[in-house]
């Protein structure tokens, strides 16, 4: 099943929130409604926010009221700026909703014709997000060898695109492939993508790995127990500078000081050629319940302050490699990055 996907006039998606306990199917039917699907994370992944986002702008034009295309288009750039809004750090949403709206502009037609257009340009987004994770698989898989133990950050799997994901799709084509590896699952503290989302994907694709806490990453890498360190990213700067779940940074600098090569795993919509470094991108900040809270459970003293940045820049010179659809970006990352998008435009 996609992670997200329409089906009879409404969008429905995996509630990310409840696993691995419960498997529920949530759906919406209003563009506000996918707008909370994202900000409350019952969606999450620079991907399929993106697709999410997407199918949002297919469910504005199918719900607007105007009788005529300038009616619509202002419909469309309302629910354009909702969804934009949701969440700041990931491009591929508004890369997605531009997509859109881009469509809907330059598109002569009827407003029946523009539904059924923006519909299928949805579609489209989320369709071509699992080709090109599959792409991205092949291309990474390259720089994985037999037998590696490689370590991976938060969810980048089927969970977070529309199916097989990023950087772990680069660890289901190791596996296809009958490469022997074995992953090192961080939790991700604070909400816990890799103990709840990773784990439970790795488990039932029957891929070796342990699940760590978040401060064992060091030690495997200083003990040599650590060959590759992957991750996904929700936004990358054009001079390489990589975005990603808080958390990343650090295991970056650890895996530089220790020789392991770091790579992330990006389809070239996350790239951003408008921001020129990583301190342009926009870092979102989210509740304190994530920190003081485990579940239900609390454990931190009532009222404390909490500082909670959900994502944090890693400075390009702690990056071996990006890989993209378009194949492995390798320094210099401002050439070879728009090389990578100029290549996917092209097609
Ligand atoms: O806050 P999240 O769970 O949306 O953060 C997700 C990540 O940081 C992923 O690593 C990133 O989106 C790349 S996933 C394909």
């Amino acid at each position: 099943m996609r992670t997200v996907f329409w089906e009879d006039n409404k969008v429905k998606m995996i509630d990310q929130r409840l696993l691995p306990g419960t498997f529920v199917l949530a759906e919406f039917d209003t563009v506000e409604g996918i707008a909370r699907s994202i900000r409350e994370m019952y969606v999450r992944g620079a991907p399929a926010i993106g697709a999410t986002a997407a199918f949002g702008m297919a469910l504005a034009a199918l719900r607007s009221q105007a009788t005529d295309r300038e009616g619509l288009l202002a419909d469309l750039r309302a629910a354009k700026a909702t969804l934009d809004a949701a969440r700041p750090t990931a491009v591929n949403l508004s890369w997605a909703t531009a997509r859109l709206l881009t469509l809907a502009e330059q598109t002569q037609a009827d407003v029946d014709a523009l539904r059924q257009a923006l519909l299928a340009e949805a579609q489209a987004v989320a369709d071509e997000d699992v080709e090109i994770n599959r792409r991205m698989g092949f291309h990474g898989a390259e720089l994985i060898p037999d037998g590696a133990n490689v370590l991976h950050h938060c969810n980048t799997g089927a969970l977070a695109a529309v199916d097989f994901g990023t950087a772990l799709g680069v660890i289901y084509a190791c596996q296809e492939q009958g490469k022997r590896i074995h992953v090192w699952v961080d939790e991700t503290r604070p909400r816990l993508q890799g103990a709840r989302l990773t784990a439970w994907e790795l488990m039932r694709a029957e891929v070796p790995m342990h699940l760590i806490a978040d401060n064992a990453a060091g030690h495997l890498m200083r003990t040599g127990q650590v060959d590759v360190v992957i991750f996904g990213a929700d936004r990358v700067a054009a001079n390489g500078d990589v975005a990603n779940k808080i958390g990343t940074y650090k295991l970056s600098v650890v895996a530089k000081e220790n020789g392991i090569p770091v790579y992330a795993v990006v389809p070239t919509s996350t790239i951003d050629l408008n921001l020129p470094d990583g301190d342009h991108i926009p870092i979102e900040e989210r509740g304190p319940e994530e920190v003081t809270h485990i579940g239900e459970t609390v454990i931190a003293p009532e009222n404390v302050p909490v500082y909670n940045p959900a994502f944090d820049v890693t400075p390009h010179r702690y990056i071996t490699g990006i890989v993209t659809e378009e194949g492995v970006c390798y320094p210099p990352f401002t050439q070879s990055l728009r090389k990578a998008k100029e290549a996917a435009e092209a097609r």
